[in-house]
């Protein structure tokens, strides 16, 4: 009988264990990838030759099989583990009271209370009692300020507090010794609860605690790019948690678990569809499964909002127009908001991407943004509902070959002029930078230039451009910089962080969008170390003067346990892992270096250039940047407040890191630093490599200082990360190179020593292929296997005998599984199957990979054998071997 595994990898798990037991292995051309699921039967397993049972079962079983066996172990509590504290740290918590009344009835209210319950539970093994009365002892109190001033007027609790505020405060009341958590709203009292848990688990004293916290902005959102059809735009944690085949899921329990993590750090509402919008999303048959997801986001105090396609009424055949001017669109939008409302009353609101990307929008009626925001922002009113209209606007198509052109200016020359237009429910959601969340970017001028009107900032949680999760990258930094820029505004400090929150221009509304993007992974983002760009952006949300470091310290804390070996490294970590991205992929401002024709993941420097979308960097033979000075430039640079205008317009005052993203400047241009253009270039790729090899070893310290099933997890990415990063180090060098002309004057671009070249082996089957852009494979060559053999490369070892590293460079493309082994003479010294799944069914950038096997022993004349079988699609691939000696 079949039996259908949905994970690849319990398949071969299964059958390598059957292996032991009764000598069977997977037979490697029976892994199938179909519909993009892999399907591995129990008749599958077949028997192989002595030499590759034991090869595979050394080297796979434990990579792959440790993975399944602390499978039970994979939890979904991301930072909210609630570790147990040992019995030393829980001491100082002894005089906790041993009860916890809560003053109201509300869902949020009783989450607030089990909440607390459950944490106090798990971390300090007590069993709170629960009270729904003023408490005659000694208790935990929850209330909102309205009832606790109401019943227990005597009680010491603020007057008034911001919305979704709190305040925690140890105090006597009655002769009894409470712990008061009191919240402006019920969100504000869940906020509490959930601050209180995280000071217990940080160890925080709480006996003499009077605290009070208010968020810095009104609206703190997260954006889910879901799919009804379950599949998620720049998702990297596998399928949507709210929609599965055109419909809400059944399910929604992850939907709810969302809802818990989002709350703890204080987010409050949740936008969980596709800024490209499905017109299906308002179908009138389709808004009570919406409620569907509002009931389990309601005991969390997240409030549900979608993304509306901005042509609905007419997409939806119900109209023949969508003009936001016509009152027939004005009365549709009207009626649908009337509909959501009944049957959902605390409805966030909408989101709208228009005349974007080929996006409908009002420029279809020669009409502006804010007729289209307006008319829909004029149907949620009355519900207290909000607009979010994305900044997001610029014309795909520009003409690269006029220089006066420049999508970075698009928002700013299109939203300005309209400031003040937008009635006081509509928020312009603008991303960080004006081009798009690319490793850097100066703030969007737009922050500045609308001082009438309600601003969000749109961050990216998903690492769409940063390497989606396979690569260790905490945004934190990067979002702090463009929250600190000062826009010196009429001349007063005028930072994004307060422009958002309404108080530079005196705004009523304003906040945080953070494009999320998780899925039904178990880490939610497919790395547990990307969780920290989820929690980091609620704390900022809820506080952007927290600093990064305070931020990734309490993550970290939280969610590997107080080890102070793992506190220091992971921590240290993290802070350094943006500039380290930065540095392997696009430095000096110039843009991330990605294919952005393709899945924005691996390098494809050219792909930016002679196309319409307006990400150039205009690398030619003697220069480098876009020049955007308003003197001899776009005039971008004008679009900024006259003093901001001074950091950037000349060359001489540019700061350094943001050099190419406003001049065009010769690669022999010196900078502030001493080094010339393409030199920094160079050594910049060579050091962020570099970093990341310290990354693995920092890594590799904290065996047994975690569990086995994230200590392993994050070393198998890392040892990928160290691969793609030398892709990535290649291919910006020798792109530079072979355009600039320019040697490397360390005498490494160009020159790899170590490396055998898999065109330049001795090759059965294997036949050699130019790779495009042929910088994404060393020497712009590759071989591949045709379908249906098993191939060979070979090569004689010539070096002096002793212990060697070998790394294998192949192509794992995500149409089919193909299998390796690695010969030393007869001896099978690895054997691995490609079965990752990138983002690309090509050789070239993305699908690169390095297989890394420590310590072989090699004497010259031995025969260095590679066997390639290919499956399905895939064609075994790969690249060259680099023989290095150990590390010391
Ligand atoms: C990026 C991203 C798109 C997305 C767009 C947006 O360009 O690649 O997938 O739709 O941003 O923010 O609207």
């Amino acid at each position: 009988m079949m039996r259908d595994v949905s994970n690849p990898q319990s398949a071969l798990c299964h059958c390598m264990l059957s292996d032991l037991a009764g000598l069977f292995a997977v037979k490697d051309t029976i892994n199938q990838k179909i519909d993009g699921q892999s399907k591995v039967g129990a008749r599958d397993c077949v028997k192989l030759s002595p030499a590759l049972r034991v090869a595979l079962l050394v080297t796979i079983l434990a990579a792959i099989c440790s993975s399944r066996v602390h499978a039970a172990d994979d939890r979904y509590d991301a930072w909210l583990r609630y570790a147990p504290l040992t019995n030393a740290e829980g001491a100082k918590y002894d005089s906790l009271p041993a009860s916890v009344a809560v003053l109201g009835e509300s869902p949020v209210l009783d989450t607030a209370q089990s909440e607390l319950i459950r944490g106090v539970q798990a971390m300090l093994r007590r069993t709170l009692h629960p009270g729904k009365a003023l408490p005659d002892g000694n208790a935990i109190v929850l209330g909102t300020l309205a009832t606790l001033h109401s019943v227990a007027p005597d009680l010491d609790v603020p007057n008034a507090l911001r919305e979704d505020g709190f305040s925690l405060t140890a105090s006597r009341f009655h002769g009894h010794d409470c712990f008061v958590i009191a919240g402006s709203s019920e969100r504000g009292v869940l906020y509490g609860v959930f601050t209180l848990l995280r000071k217990i688990a940080l160890g925080e004293e709480l006996q003499h605690l009077r605290e009070i916290q208010e968020p810095s902005a009104s609206v703190r959102w997260v954006n889910e790019w879901d799919n009804l059809d379950g599949r998620i735009e720049r998702g990297y944690g596998g399928p949507s948690i709210f929609f599965a085949e055109g419909n809400v899921r059944a399910d929604l329990s992850r939907a709810g678990e969302y809802g818990r993590l989002l709350a703890s750090v204080g987010i409050d509402g949740c936008v969980v569809s596709n800024v490209n919008a499905n017109p299906r999303m308002l179908a009138a048959d389709f808004l009570p499964q919406l409620a569907r997801i509002a009931d389990v986001f309601r005991p969390w105090g997240v409030r549900l909002a979608i993304s509306v396609d901005f042509s609905s009424p007419k997409a939806l055949a119900e109209l023949d127009t969508f003009d936001p001017i016509d009152p027939r669109v004005a009365e549709w939008w009207k009626q649908r908001a009337d509909q959501l409302y009944k049957l959902i009353p605390d409805f966030g609101g909408f989101l709208v991407k228009a005349d974007s990307e080929g996006r409908p929008g009002p420029s279809s009626y020669g009409r502006s943004p804010a007729d289209a925001a307006n008319v829909i922002a004029h149907a949620l009113k009355p519900h207290g509902g909000i607009l979010f209209y994305r900044a997001f606007v610029y014309n795909h198509h520009l003409d690269w070959r006029d220089l006066k052109n420049d999508r970075a200016k698009a928002a700013y020359d299109i939203f300005h002029p309209l400031d003040g237009k937008f009635d006081d429910n509509i928020i312009i959601q603008i991303k960080n930078g004006p081009i798009d969340f690319q490793v850097r970017e100066p703030a969007s001028p737009l922050f500045g230039g609308l001082q009438n009107t309600n601003q969000a900032i749109e961050l990216q949680i998903t690492q769409e451009y940063m390497g989606q999760q396979r690569h260790l990258c905490y945004l934190v930094p990067m979002w702090k910089e463009t929250l600190d820029f000062d826009f010196r505004a009429d001349g007063r400090p005028t930072r994004v962080k307060d422009v958002v929150a309404g108080k530079s221009f005196h705004r009523a509304l304003g906040g945080f969008a953070g494009v999320a993007n998780v899925g039904m992974n178990a880490y939610w983002l497919r790395s547990p170390m990307a969780m920290a760009n989820l929690y980091g952006f609620g704390r900022l949300a809820w506080d952007p003067d927290l600093s990064a470091a305070a931020i990734v310290d309490e993550w970290t804390r939280q969610t590997f346990g107080n080890d102070p070996l793992a506190v220091k490294t992971i921590d240290a970590m993290q802070l350094s892992s943006w500039q380290s991205y930065e540095n392997y992929t696009g430095s000096l401002g110039i843009g991330t270096l990605t294919d952005i024709l393709g899945a924005h993941y691996g390098p494809g420097v050219a792909s930016s250039e002679n196309n319409g979308w307006g990400q150039w960097h205009r690398a030619d033979h003697d220069a480098v940047g876009m020049e955007r000075s308003i003197a001899t430039g776009t005039g971008y640079v004008g679009q900024y407040p006259p003093e901001v205008q001074k950091l950037y317009e000349t060359v001489p005052a540019t700061p350094d890191q943001l050099l190419l993203f406003f001049h065009h400047v010769p690669y022999t241009h010196v900078l502030h630093d001493g080094q010339t253009v393409i030199q920094h270039i160079y050594d910049s790729h060579y050091k962020g490599v570099e970093e990341v090899r310290e990354y693995l070893r920092q890594w590799q310290s904290l065996r047994g200082h975690m569990d086995d099933a994230r200590y392993s997890f994050v070393l198998t990415q890392l040892q990928y990360q160290l691969g793609h990063a030398i892709v990535w180090r290649d291919a910006v060098c020798n792109f530079f190179l072979r355009t600039s002309g320019i040697p490397d004057a360390k005498g490494r671009v160009g020159h790899y020593p170590n490396r055998v070249e898999a065109e330049s082996m001795r090759l059965q089957g294997y036949v050699p292929l130019d790779v495009d852009p042929p910088e994404n494979a060393s020497g712009g060559k590759a071989v591949e296997c045709p379908p249906t053999h098993t191939c060979t490369a070979s090569f004689t070892f010539d070096k002096a005998a002793g212990s060697y590293d070998l790394d294998v460079q192949y192509f794992d493309q995500n149409n089919g599984m193909a299998s390796f082994r690695l010969l030393v003479g007869d001896r099978v010294i690895d054997a691995w199957i490609a079965d990752d799944d990138l983002p690309n069914a090509k050789i070239g950038g993305d699908t690169s990979t390095r297989r890394h096997i420590s310590a072989v022993s090699l004497k010259p004349g031995d025969e260095i054998r590679l066997e390639g079988t290919p499956e399905g699609g895939e064609l075994a691939a790969f690249d060259y071997v680099e023989i290095s000696r150990p590390p010391e």
